[in-house]
């Protein structure tokens, strides 16, 4: 095995160079498009973090299916991103598909229950473990309502959050801890309505003491966590952590808020039933309507019952939770649907199998060229970060960031027909992931290895 490297960085702007010149003239169709586009959409794409994709303009799709989408110019990919989980069924699955298109032509939205809900409720309880259930349109707005109801039925102000974490967009959730351990707002955090350190307290991820410090102050009504991080990178909590998370979340009469939305990678029940945690409130997004917007929330029945005393029915559409689309009969019979058929036991199965052989051929092409990086695997999810060590916390993992490397590694991989997250190095398997799909990548990341340090 040869000695770790340090990156060159005149290597790199050139390879880079490279990389957008073949990317030009491989996608005209897409930079047409683009160029229309922009006409009426700020960097002509229809929401600005789609803007940040590797190259000089984001690539249309023409058509997705399984873990394959083509492009406007006809060019085939293997997708590791999968809409940043929200794809993590696959494109197009055909069970979800069936159902939608049944759902679609009985009509989608009533603000009226059907019966597919009961059922999603009842697939989600064996899933997850909690018995009652509420749905949305987004995780996001699912950590929103488990929020709001942590605050009524606690009558605390604040909530917690790990340091680097990321649940959406939820106010109170975009906060760091600065050099000196004070509540600050995240770097590129839009008009926030208030000080950070108004609403949220900012605990280490892996830090039990830390976390004890914050909920002792009888602030908090809930502690809002991923059990592993997967958005700044992936961390993986220390054997003990989420046992003393527990403890400590009951002792000082703190709810527990879970959010499966990216780590349900890690089995059919996600890390809650995987690792047997005990949430108070659980949230799942982006992959169980099978491609269409559809979320979740559950909670125990106690929690239910407390919820429900608390509010009176004249003033239940004005209370800050729910929405005229919320729950609507198409999200529920796409839940219905992707959980039963879909995203099954088996199917996991088979995407932790490939995503097993995908951090094979990452750590191989590490080793072999003493790149100083490693790969962390999260079920079927996997991610290479650029520090030869896993990460203990999100700031650990933060500083290892070269946004630089990052898109020339991403554009490579692009221009070889493959896509990856674009916000980080992460590459999820759905069920019809292949092991060619894998060892198209691993082939693609061995080269771009070799060339950045061969
Ligand atoms: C853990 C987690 N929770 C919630 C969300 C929010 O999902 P959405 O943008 O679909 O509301 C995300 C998005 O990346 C996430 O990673």
């Amino acid at each position: 095995m040869k000695a770790e490297r340090e990156i060159d960085r005149t290597r790199l702007k050139n390879l880079w160079s490279a990389e957008v010149e073949r990317f030009r003239q491989d996608r005209p169709k897409s930079g047409k498009a683009w160029q229309e586009a922009s006409a009426n959409m700020p960097d002509g794409v229809p929401m600005l973090w789609m803007a940040k994709w590797p190259g000089p303009w984001p690539v249309f799709v023409e058509s997705a299916l399984g873990s394959h989408f083509t492009d406007l110019d006809g060019i085939d990919h293997v997708d590791f991103c999968l809409g940043d989980t929200g794809a993590m069924a696959g494109h197009a699955p055909a069970a979800s598909v069936a159902a939608l298109s049944a759902q679609l032509s009985k009509g989608s939205t009533f603000m009226l229950p059907t019966e597919d809900g009961a059922v999603a409720a009842q697939l989600l309880e064996e899933r997850f473990g909690l018995p009652s259930w509420q749905f949305t349109l987004s995780a996001t707005d699912a950590n929103r309502s488990a929020i709001r109801y942590a605050r009524q039925v606690t009558g605390r102000p604040k909530i917690a959050v790990h340091d680097y974490c990321y649940h959406g967009t939820v106010d109170e959730t975009f906060a760091n801890l600065d050099g000196a351990g004070r509540v600050v707002s995240r770097r590129g955090n839009i008009g926030a309505p208030v000080a950070l350190d108004q609403t949220t307290a900012v605990v280490k991820f892996n830090d039990l003491d830390d976390l004890e410090r914050v909920l002792s102050t009888g602030e908090i009504a809930a502690f809002l966590i991923e059990p592993a991080l997967t958005n700044i990178g992936i961390v993986l909590p220390d054997p003990d952590y989420h046992r003393g998370v527990r403890e400590l979340c009951t002792r000082y009469g703190t709810l527990l808020i879970i959010d499966e939305t990216h780590t349900f990678c890690a089995g059919p029940g996600g890390m809650t039933k995987a690792e047997n945690l005990e949430p108070d409130f659980l949230v799942i997004g982006k992959s169980i309507g099978g491609g269409v917007p559809a979320a979740a929330f559950g909670m125990t029945d106690g929690l239910a019952r407390r919820i429900r005393e608390s509010i009176e029915l004249e003033d239940i559409d004005v209370g800050g939770v729910g929405g005229t689309l919320a729950g609507n009969a198409l999200s529920l019979a796409g839940i219905r649907a992707t959980l039963s058929k879909v995203l099954t036991p088996e199917a996991f199965g088979r995407m932790i199998e490939r995503s097993v052989e995908w951090t094979a051929g990452v750590q191989s092409a590490i080793d072999d060229f003493g790149a100083p990086w490693q790969v962390t695997r999260l079920g079927a999810r996997a991610e290479y970060s650029f520090r030869s060590t896993a990460p203990r916390d999100g700031a650990e993992a933060a500083a290892a960031d070269d946004f630089e490397l990052q898109q020339y590694l991403h554009l490579h991989a692009l221009n070889r027909g493959i896509l990856m997250t674009p916000f980080h190095n992460m590459a999820l398997m759905c069920p019809e992931t292949s092991p060619a799909d894998v060892e198209t990548h691993s082939t693609a990341f061995r080269d771009a290895v070799a060339d950045l340090f061969g």
